[in-house]
């Protein structure tokens, strides 16, 4: 039997927090109206305090970095390590705060007039969110890695938490989407106050010719003669004390399609002075590609880090050079202010879509656009379409591979220059003998050549732009 006593006070309690409430409140918060700041003063954070959507809502970043080159070293110091191994360290890959300006910052709204024996949990809900996720702790100077079960005091309560929060890794087609429910469970002897705020990792985002060179990458390839030529003309155009923009060569191996093996991505989020964003560069799905590797042995360093994933092939659908960023645009509903990737399909040789096309998709911004590169020989998007600046109303213009125009140039130099050989380029490409043979056809003979017969025939069955 229950004492009368303690029960009548018990309901007088009841009584009383349901009339008065408990005159304290749990609430956090982070910047949910993305403007660069956390306000635990006003309320302009409340609203979309529970928003994953593209507008509004928290974001954060996967801190991927690799500051000082910390994992570069550790890489190029030891034993070769594997692809996976390559990819797995970074910033985020222990529960050492490097980098705490690529941080998301959540504080908690100060609560006056708790118990001492008050405490709190800030837990990351959902296991999957909280594999990925690092919160952090703010101690003095330091960023301390924080678990759901640790405990903050009364005092820090009446304070306001000061956490800070990063990703390990990017949103991924399968596994982890990027979302996660912080939650904050305040206990002041028996009552409870509980509240939650929702974020969600920013995406990944290819670049687009619109934007701003800072650095220009390719291939250092001592065994073509075309690619030492090229390397030089670029040097020489970079250094142009008007340019002057600084050149990386990659030197693992005699891949010479930079553009194949790496595509330069980033990822961003709002901060106080203005969008915080780290580069991150994407070496494509193609293991046997060894000069990938270079991607993460010498170009990550402080502010960018690069991404990785295995199941493509060296299958030409899986090069980036199949990858393009249409920049920013809008047509009748849609609308891609950070521009919207274009990738090849192979239809009849290869059933599926490229492999980095679900890693793209499930950055859920801009939404990749299929086109089918069946028909050419290697079967590249940047083989027939390329996006440049220009003064459209959009900024930029679609140039396209025009095979009508370009077979008509020949056909009309025929005439009178049938004999001419039909390429300029000598067979010196490269040093070994025999690589990259130019073909010694005239003008005149390429026409009847096969491959533009079948050009002409495949023309001729299509529709006319
Ligand atoms: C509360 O926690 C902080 C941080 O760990 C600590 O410095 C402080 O002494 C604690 N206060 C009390 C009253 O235990
Ligand atoms: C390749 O380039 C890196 C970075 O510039 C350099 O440190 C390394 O020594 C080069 N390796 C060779 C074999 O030239
Ligand atoms: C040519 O480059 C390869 C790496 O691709 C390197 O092993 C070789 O030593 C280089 N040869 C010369 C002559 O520089
Ligand atoms: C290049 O070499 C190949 C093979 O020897 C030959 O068929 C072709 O005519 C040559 N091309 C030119 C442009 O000399």
């Amino acid at each position: 039997m229950v004492p009368p006593m303690i029960s009548r006070r018990l309901v007088l309690a009841v009584l009383l927090l349901c009339r008065f409430g408990v005159g304290w409140k749990a609430d956090i918060r982070a910047d949910s109206n993305r403007d660069g700041r956390v306000d635990i003063d006003g309320n302009t954070d409340l609203a979309d305090k529970d928003e994953w959507s593209d507008l509004a809502g928290a974001l954060f970043l996967a801190n991927i970095g690799d500051t000082d080159g910390r994992c570069s070293q550790i890489a190029l110091s030891g034993d070769r390590l594997s692809d996976e191994a390559l990819a797995a360290c970074n910033d985020a890959s222990d529960d050492i705060q490097r980098s705490p300006g690529y941080m998301a910052l959540i504080r908690t709204v100060p609560i006056q007039g708790l118990e001492d024996g008050a405490w709190a949990n800030v837990q990351v809900t959902e296991e999957i969110s909280r594999k990925n996720v690092r919160l952090f702790r703010q101690e003095q100077d330091e960023w301390i890695i924080t678990t759901n079960d640790y405990k903050f005091n009364a005092s820090e309560l009446e304070a306001g938490l000061n956490l800070g929060i990063d990703a390990r890794d990017t949103r991924r087609p399968s596994g982890w989407d990027g979302r996660a429910q912080v939650h904050l469970h305040v206990q002041n002897e028996l009552e409870v106050q509980v509240d939650d705020v929702y974020l969600r990792v920013a995406p990944i985002l290819t670049s687009h010719h619109l934007m701003d060179v800072s650095e220009v990458l390719t291939a250092n390839v001592n065994d073509s003669k075309a690619q030492i030529k090229f390397v030089s003309d670029l040097r020489d155009i970079l250094n142009d004390p008007n340019l002057k923009k600084p050149l990386w060569l990659f030197n693992h191996s005699d891949d010479v399609w930079a553009q194949d093996f790496v595509e330069p991505a980033y990822t961003s989020m709002p901060g106080s002075e203005g969008p915080i964003t780290l580069e991150v560069m994407i070496r494509s799905s193609q293991g046997s590609r060894t000069a990938g590797r270079q991607v993460f042995e010498y170009l990550r360093k402080t502010g960018r880090g690069a991404v990785y994933s295995t199941g493509g092939t060296r299958n030409e659908i899986d090069s980036m050079g199949n990858l393009e960023t249409i920049p920013p645009y809008s047509f009748k509903d849609k609308s891609f202010p950070a521009g919207r990737i274009i990738e090849g399909s192979h239809a009849k040789s290869y059933p599926s879509y490229p492999h980095v096309y679900d890693y793209m998709k499930a950055q859920e911004f801009q939404e990749p656009l299929v086109l089918d590169t069946d028909w050419l020989a290697v079967g590249h998007v940047d083989e027939i379409v390329q996006f440049l600046p220009a003064n459209t109303p959009y900024g930029w213009a679609l140039y396209i591979a025009d095979l009508r125009a370009g077979i008509k140039i020949l056909e009309d130099a025929k005439e009178q220059h049938g004999d001419t050989p039909a390429f300029s380029r000598l067979n010196d490409t490269y040093t070994r003998e025999g690589l990259g043979d130019v073909p010694g056809l005239t003008i005149a003979e390429l026409l009847t050549d096969k491959l533009i017969s079948a050009t002409k025939d495949l023309l001729r069955n299509s529709t006319p732009s």
